[in-house]
């Protein structure tokens, strides 16, 4: 089925609730380009996102995340899978609410650490491997998981495609609207 974006479609959510893995099936399922930020910023910067936060910090990594996200703006319509972090910044929700529908992926943090369980890519992870450590990054998040979203849409016992034909679904009621 191919579809067209009149606008970019922002997948947001903790580490692990699924974000790349969902945009990567809503970009065969639709046919649309997509992108994710932390390989942009990777490709920004010629590092890993490990390295990044090693070598610079979590300012730096930050500062470029929202570069991203503008000159992602100037490209639209696009299928973003953003990071985990991105709200933390308010100039981020910003530019997602000025830049087309944010879909917010949600998980249970049980099922979270299943899916980062093992992985040392993401920094912020470290010494954070449990159901206790997920909560303390995750719950002060929520409000602005919240804040910034079009839309919530559940992972927990979803295959990424079955994510993605959720979202197809929401998109299409509301193009009828
Ligand atoms: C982060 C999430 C990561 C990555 C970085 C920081 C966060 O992206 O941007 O490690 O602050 O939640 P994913 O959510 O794609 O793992």
């Amino acid at each position: 089925m191919l579809m067209k974006l009149i606008e970019n479609i922002y997948l947001i959510g903790f580490m692990g609730v699924g974000k790349s893995a969902t945009q990567r099936a809503l970009a065969n399922m639709t046919g649309a380009p997509s992108v994710d930020t932390d390989e942009l910023i990777e490709e920004k910067l010629g590092l890993t996102i490990s390295d990044i936060f090693d070598k610079y910090g979590e300012d730096h990594f930050r500062k470029t995340e929202t570069e991203v996200l503008k000159e992602l703006t100037e490209k639209s319509p696009l299928i973003v899978s953003c990071g985990g972090g991105v709200v933390k910044k308010e100039e981020n929700i910003e530019i997602l609410k000025k830049g087309g529908k944010v879909f917010y992926l949600k998980a249970d943090p049980k099922v979270i650490l299943s899916r980062v369980e093992g992985r040392d890519t993401r920094p912020l992870l470290k010494g954070h491997m449990s159901v206790e450590g997920i909560n303390e990054l995750l719950l002060p998040r929520i409000p602005f998981y919240e804040k910034a979203k079009d839309f919530i849409v559940r992972t927990d016992d979803k295959t990424p495609s079955e994510v993605a034909a959720d979202i197809i679904a929401i998109l299409e009621k509301n193009a009828e609207n």
